[in-house]
């Protein structure tokens, strides 16, 4: 795992991700509860050994040390704790694959929750890789209680950057998961992303996760934060993205 000093300098997110003053943040809610969902109720305990009882207070716990690192909104809302990947139609293919020795990285990845959870499924954790800008991996050892029995690596690094760990995967990856994070950009650089994505796939890969969409597709501009525009999807635009990206990586 790198260290925690890299510079944010060339970073590719919003303003809103950026450091800025927490007490000004207006996505932080104190109680958090209503999204530790059973899922994560049975993980917490089956996976982690933390009894239901005390799980309310070390969510926030954890929450809190969170937004200590960044303020960044999925983190103040709680909305973490209402897992993604295994409520994809998608799943249970994604998790045998990964059984049978699929990699698979997840771009984004926080703590590592979808991770923790298809490790618990029966995947091997020697078969992730999460990726994230910012290290909150140490604080999900912490929240999983699971150091020395969790093996799945993890980088920190803008995904769009050239980091040399990030480059050593290009072309190797078997499953990317990406949730919750190409719609914090405008269109243009959602292509980028994804193109960016592409490379680290090879043929029969797949790229699987959900983002916010929009019945009609349509740019967006983040409540509060009117001078961030992003773009939503509908099914259409989404594959009309894939197609583009598809054909400028030559993938399609
Ligand atoms: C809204 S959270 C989603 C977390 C998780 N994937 C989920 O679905 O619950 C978005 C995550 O993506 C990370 N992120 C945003 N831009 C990134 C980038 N360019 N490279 C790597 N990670 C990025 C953020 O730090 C954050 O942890």
């Amino acid at each position: 795992m790198m260290s925690s000093t890299q510079a944010n300098t060339n970073y590719s997110e919003p303003e809103y991700a950026k450091s800025q003053d927490r007490a000004k943040m207006p996505y932080y809610t104190v109680d958090i509860a209503n999204h530790l969902v059973p899922e994560t109720q049975d993980l917490l305990e089956k996976y982690s050994k933390i009894p239901r009882d005390q799980q309310i207070e070390h969510v926030h716990f954890i929450r809190d040390k969170a937004w200590d690192i960044r303020a960044y909104p999925c983190i103040g809302l709680g909305v973490w704790l209402t897992p993604q990947l295994c409520r994809l139609p998608v799943y249970e293919s994604i998790l045998a694959r990964v059984k049978n020795g699929a990699v698979l990285m997840d771009v984004g990845t926080f703590i590592g929750h979808d991770l923790r959870r298809l490790v618990y499924d029966g995947a091997p954790s020697e078969k992730v890789i999460g990726v994230d800008i910012v290290n909150h991996f140490d604080l999900g050892y912490e929240f999983f209680c699971d150091l020395g029995r969790f093996h799945g690596q993890f980088i920190e690094a803008d995904f769009l950057s050239s980091s040399p760990e990030l480059m050593a995967l290009k072309g190797q990856i078997d499953i990317i998961l990406v949730s919750q994070l190409l719609h914090q950009w405008d269109w243009d650089n959602q292509v980028k992303a994804l193109e960016t994505l592409i490379s680290f796939t090879k043929p029969g890969s797949s790229i699987v996760g959900n983002q916010i969409g929009n019945q009609v597709a349509q740019s967006v501009a983040v409540e509060q934060l009117p001078s961030v525009v992003t773009w939503r999807h509908n099914q259409k635009s989404f594959a009309q993205m894939f197609e583009e990206a598809g054909k400028a990586t030559g993938s399609h």
